[in-house]
């Protein structure tokens, strides 16, 4: 069990991020925390906002701004590292005229309206996975057989891109976490490793670029280089990181599939009504997944301008961050809201794909397939639990289990 930390008798207490056992249950601490401090430093030396209305209010609107290529910096990167260099063309950074060019040459395609008709597919990808569990009652590897290779499947035939074209970029993301590079501890072996597996998927990707170059197809990274041809619209470098940051994505939805799942196995009351109507609640043990786990860490912001905030005075380029378990928990906004509970109003949102300029773009596609999954997972696995007790990651950008072993039930039909 993690402890509070005083940076001094009578100062506030720091959020012991630092320490690995935080990782494992970060909620009550963030709920005691909030309950009294609307924003408190990290021992990392990070400014957390905790409330609900206030994180709310910084990311919807323009005071705050994402933070931008200081927070890899910050975490020891320098320009012509790879990821520096990586992270330099992404959206998430970029304000402005710069990001609204890119969102809209791919929001279309990651539309809900575009997503919807994915559905299908979705079911029988996670059919099929489930057809190859063993027959009897049997303890599953459930993040390896089920819940990572789930979005894999979808982002492969989203982009309709082969297993043997995707493994180029497979290997190295699976060789270094690349979120965790944003993390709070981050070592030199770590952006060492982290450059170099990024490298080695920026060059995947300019080779899949060249083969469509001279073969043309009408999928997502054609159109991408279309757009590029037509210039001023999107840049080689910002095509490379574009294209990644659209398939490594499918990572974040796998890990909010194993919670998922992880949540269903510990709470059977909510696992049996979902299987009761699976249509009628996929949505909302999808939503109360992603509020109580959310799948990115938190946000880091900056101040845009001068202003007052929260009782603090911030100048331009101040940062803040908003770690999500804490409003994605506030009793302001949800009762009783430490429980997996798949029956409340699900279009109550929470804060785990952002708001406002920023908002996920892959929220559509991420949601369809931690339905989709999590439904037919429960239709088809009558009874499950964990065979032994799950770990979380610690240091973590994205929230990930160290595995998830589930003991299951013979499958149905
Ligand atoms: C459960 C899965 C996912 C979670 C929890 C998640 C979460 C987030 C969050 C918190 C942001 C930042 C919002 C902000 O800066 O205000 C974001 C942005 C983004 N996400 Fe996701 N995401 C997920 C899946 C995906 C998928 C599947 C894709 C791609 C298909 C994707 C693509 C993006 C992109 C491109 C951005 C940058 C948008 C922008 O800055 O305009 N995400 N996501």
């Amino acid at each position: 069990m993690a402890t509070l930390r005083t940076s001094s008798k009578n100062k506030p207490p720091l959020i012991p991020v630092s320490d690995p056992a935080y990782w494992q249950d970060p909620y009550p601490i963030l709920a005691e925390l909030r309950g009294k401090y609307r924003t408190l430093y990290t021992d990392t030396g990070e400014l957390a906002v905790l409330r609900w209305d206030d994180a709310e209010w910084a990311i919807k609107g323009h005071d705050f701004i994402n933070e931008g290529i200081e927070r890899l910096e910050i975490r020891g990167f320098k320009a012509g590292d790879s990821l520096h260099t990586w992270r330099s063309h992404a959206l998430g950074i970029m304000e402005g005229a710069d990001h609204l060019r890119i969102r809209k040459l791919v929001s279309g395609a990651l539309s809900k309206r575009s997503i919807e008709p994915m559905r299908a597919m979705i079911r029988q990808h996670a059919n099929r996975l489930i057809d190859s569990f063993p027959k009897g009652e049997s303890t599953l590897n459930a993040i390896n057989r089920f819940a990572a290779a789930i979005p894999r499947l979808v982002m492969m035939d989203f982009l309709q891109i082969s297993s043997e074209e995707v493994s180029g970029s497979e290997k190295p993301l699976a060789g270094a976490r690349i979120p965790d590079c944003f993390g709070p501890k981050v070592t030199a072996k770590m952006r060492d490793n982290g450059n170099r597996c990024i490298q080695q998927v920026m060059d995947h990707v300019a080779a899949l670029y060249e083969s469509r170059r001279k073969n043309p197809r009408d999928d997502f990274l054609t159109s991408l280089l279309n757009a590029e041809d037509e210039g001023g619209k999107l840049s080689h470098a910002e095509l490379i990181t574009l294209f990644s940051t659209v398939f490594g994505s499918g990572g974040t939805t796998g890990g909010a599939v194993a919670s998922g799942l992880l949540e269903l196995a510990t709470a059977p009351d909510q696992a049996k009504l979902f299987r009761s109507d699976t249509e009628r609640w996929k949505k909302g043990v999808c939503e109360e997944t992603l509020r109580l786990r959310p799948g990115i860490v938190e946000l880091p912001q900056k101040a845009s301008h001068d202003f007052d905030a929260f009782g603090l005075s911030f100048k331009t380029g101040d940062t803040i961050s908003i770690p999500f378990g804490a409003p994605n928990r506030d009793p302001s906004r949800w009762n009783n809201p430490q429980k997996f509970d798949i029956s409340r109003n699900p279009d109550t949102w929470s804060l785990t794909f952002g708001l406002g300029a920023h908002f996920c773009i892959g929220q559509a596609i991420a949601r369809c397939t931690i339905e989709e999954a999590l439904a037919v997972f429960v239709e088809r696995i009558e009874e499950f639990e964990l065979a032994k007790p799950a770990l979380w990651y610690p240091f973590v950008m994205e929230n990930r289990l160290q595995g998830l072993s589930l003991k299951i039930s013979p499958r149905r039909f």
